[in-house]
């Protein structure tokens, strides 16, 4: 895969996960040709992944060479005027679409200019392009700006009907179009501009795919401006899986050369809920004294992150927090904010939060600030006019807390007690699973000759909510699996026609598929096992090439080191012990 499009992630490895979201974008996609795509609206707060994951669907799309052209749009929250927005907005898209159709990175970095874009229509004889910029110039010598820009703006869909092509048409925050170009006449934004996408968001020839950080905001001017019903909406939180999230620490450490130990790995993802912004700000924290090797260091580094003015996720929040709060800067209000955010999965009605925070204002009073915090984004509507809950967003809660939470006086002063307390309750859980293991580990050491699989087979269908890494260590996907089929002793067969046999295989609704390799010998595994054991592995992902598989090693006298270093570079995981490395 190519990278044309420079993403604002930096280097294009540090991008983890979102498999889920990149997988329903892909099933969407291939309904576009078929002129079956409606547009799309994704939503998630700021710094919560959108701009990483459209680009990276850009991308995907540009280096795929299919039938679907990315256009892609990035509209920033600084004032412009209508007219040199829409000859952008035109030479973008030209550019972009120019750079698809002649394989050429360099014009997603390099706009053309309107003189280069005539030239090459001539040249190539694409009658469109020429005709376009032309119209488009003498719209604008003539002062006609509306026009001019309703040209601009309906660009890839007269394009696609007239050559028959597909556009997917990326907008990304697409809310600030309604706040920031502004009418040269009047000299006041065009609050109404977002209209002009009305009868363009049903093209199912160019259909679109906006963001939007501010929730109502666009959900508002998704309903007033576009075709509201025929968007469809999606949600998206900006926290990774948990596994994905130990994915990214490990894979932003590497990249900013900190060092980090498993245990420690842990703890970060942990405390920074796996959330990939709040991963990377760690990472990129210069401050020599911390360091990330120890659980204080952990501790101290994250609430330096969230705590102190000048680090990286505190400029960016404080921003956000300061634009969303400015209205409503209230005591009271801040006190509601930060007892529901804690609480997120309970649901409020104002008489209760009266009582439970001993508050002396009118319930009314209090209604009114649960509305305005709504709007903004900070809590979200229950399922009757009065109820309210908290967003389940851990990181906006820490830095509530820390901005406000000494004003308030309901919570600990000191966030890195808190910190403690979640860490300790991470590393019980470990131990719980540890625990469990090791009475597994003494069962199966009782297995016994060829119904060692049987056995193992059995217990793990035994297991309600399934999870590797409890039978096993080294493993990097710890989601729980709900196992729907196991068998034992399964034949697959290699290209050349040689015929290979899986221990144990087990199928997860999920899709996931679980192969464990079983040795009850009474030496210590070795290497060529391993070797052997991850050519079956391959061989079977040939077959299934988009199925994701944990592969695992179940060795009754343990694992030589050779074995045990071969099995962590190929993600194989087992019952080995784990040492840091
Ligand atoms: N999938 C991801 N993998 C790794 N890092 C990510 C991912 N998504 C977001 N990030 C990190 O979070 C930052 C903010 O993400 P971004 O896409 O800019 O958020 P948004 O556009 O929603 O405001 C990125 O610069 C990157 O450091
Ligand atoms: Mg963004």
């Amino acid at each position: 895969m190519q990278y044309p499009l420079c993403e604002e992630i930096g280097a294009p490895e540090l991008f983890v996960g979102r498999k889920k979201e990149l997988a329903m974008l892909g099933t969407w996609i291939k309904q576009i040709p078929k002129r079956l795509g409606k547009s799309k609206a994704i939503f998630s707060r700021k710094k919560g992944g959108k701009t990483a994951l459209v680009q990276r669907l850009f991308n995907k799309l540009w280096s795929e060479n299919g039938p679907v052209i990315p256009i892609f749009y990035s509209i920033s929250d600084a004032i412009t005027w209508l007219p040199d927005f829409a000859i952008t907005y035109f030479q973008i898209f030209a550019s972009q679409y120019i750079s698809f159709l002649e394989r050429n990175p360099d014009l997603l970095q390099y706009v053309m200019d309107i003189e280069e874009i005539i030239t090459y229509g001539k040249q190539k004889s694409n009658k469109m392009l020429v005709h376009q910029a032309k119209s488009i110039l003498e719209h604008e010598s003539k002062k006609r700006f509306s026009a001019m820009w309703f040209k601009a703006c309906s660009s890839p869909h007269t394009f696609a009907n007239i050559y028959n092509i597909r556009f997917l048409v990326i907008i990304d925050e697409f809310q600030y179009l309604s706040k920031y170009i502004y009418d040269p006449f009047t000299k006041e934004a065009i609050e109404s501009l977002p209209g002009s996408y009305h009868a363009l968001s049903e093209s199912k020839v160019a259909p679109m795919l906006i963001t939007g950080s501010y929730t109502n905001w666009l959900s508002t001017i998704v309903g007033k401006h576009l075709e509201g019903g025929r968007v469809t909406k999606h949600f998206f939180s900006p926290y990774l899986e948990s596994d994905e999230g130990l994915v990214a620490v490990k894979t932003y450490a590497k990249a900013y050369n900190k060092k980090i130990f498993e245990q420690t790995a842990l703890q970060i993802n942990q405390l920074c809920y796996s959330d990939p912004f709040f991963i990377s700000c760690l990472m990129q924290n210069q401050y020599e004294k911390h360091n990330l090797s120890t659980k204080k260091g952990v501790i101290d580094t994250v609430h330096y992150e969230i705590s102190n003015k000048m680090s990286n996720m505190c400029i960016v929040w404080r921003e956000y927090i300061d634009k969303t709060l400015e209205e409503i800067n209230n005591i009271n209000a801040k006190r509601i904010l930060l007892h529901m955010s804690k609480n997120p999965d309970r649901v409020w009605i104002p008489k209760e939060l009266k009582r439970e925070l001993h508050l002396d204002i009118s319930e009314q009073e209090i209604l009114d600030r649960l509305r305005k915090l709504e709007k903004a984004d900070l809590l979200q509507e229950g399922n009757a006019a009065i109820e309210f809950q908290g967003v389940n967003d851990g990181t906006l809660h820490l830095i509530l807390r820390s901005r406000y939470g000494r004003e308030i006086k309901d919570f600990e002063p000191d966030i890195r007690v808190d910190f403690e307390k979640r860490l300790q309750e991470m590393e019980n859980t470990i131990q719980e699973l540890e625990k469990e293991k090791q009475s597994l580990s003494g069962k199966l050491n009782f297995l016994k000759g060829e119904i060692a699989e049987e056995q193992l087979a059995k217990l793990i269908r035994k297991e309600k909510r399934f999870v590797l890494s409890k039978f096993f260590n080294g493993v990097n996907d710890t989601t729980r699996l709900n196992i729907i089929d196991i068998r034992t002793h399964v034949m697959i067969q290699r290209a050349d026609g040689k015929n290979m046999e899986i221990d144990i295989k087990a199928e997860s609704d999920c899709g996931r598929i679980i192969l464990i390799e079983v040795k009850n010998w009474k030496k210590k595994l070795s290497v060529n096992i391993v070797k052997d054991f991850f050519e079956k592995v391959e061989t079977y992902a040939q077959h299934n090439s988009k199925t994701k598989l944990l592969p695992a090693i179940w060795a009754a006298n343990g694992f030589s080191e050779p074995a045990k270093a071969l099995c962590f570079k190929k993600g194989i995981a087992g019952n080995y012990i784990e040492t840091n490395n």
